[in-house]
């Protein structure tokens, strides 16, 4: 659950990366407010590039 800075995702992500359709879809309230967006500017830095959140 949630996002924080991105740990869970990172590894989620790491192990969808490269296959046809990958998507994950991230729900966290405060990734925008509480984390200042930092979980997912550390997933753009990795080169993920398809998250959704919904917050
Ligand atoms: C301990 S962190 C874990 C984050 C992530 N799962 C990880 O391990 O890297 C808990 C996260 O849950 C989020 N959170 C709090 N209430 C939530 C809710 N009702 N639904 C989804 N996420 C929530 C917090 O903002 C925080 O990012």
């Amino acid at each position: 659950m949630g996002c924080a800075y991105g740990l869970s995702a990172l590894h989620i992500c790491g192990a969808l990366k490269g296959r046809e359709g990958a998507h994950h879809v991230i729900v966290d309230p405060f990734q925008n407010t509480t984390w200042r967006g930092i979980g997912l500017e550390n997933l753009r830095r990795e080169g993920i590039d398809f998250v959704e959140l919904i917050e």
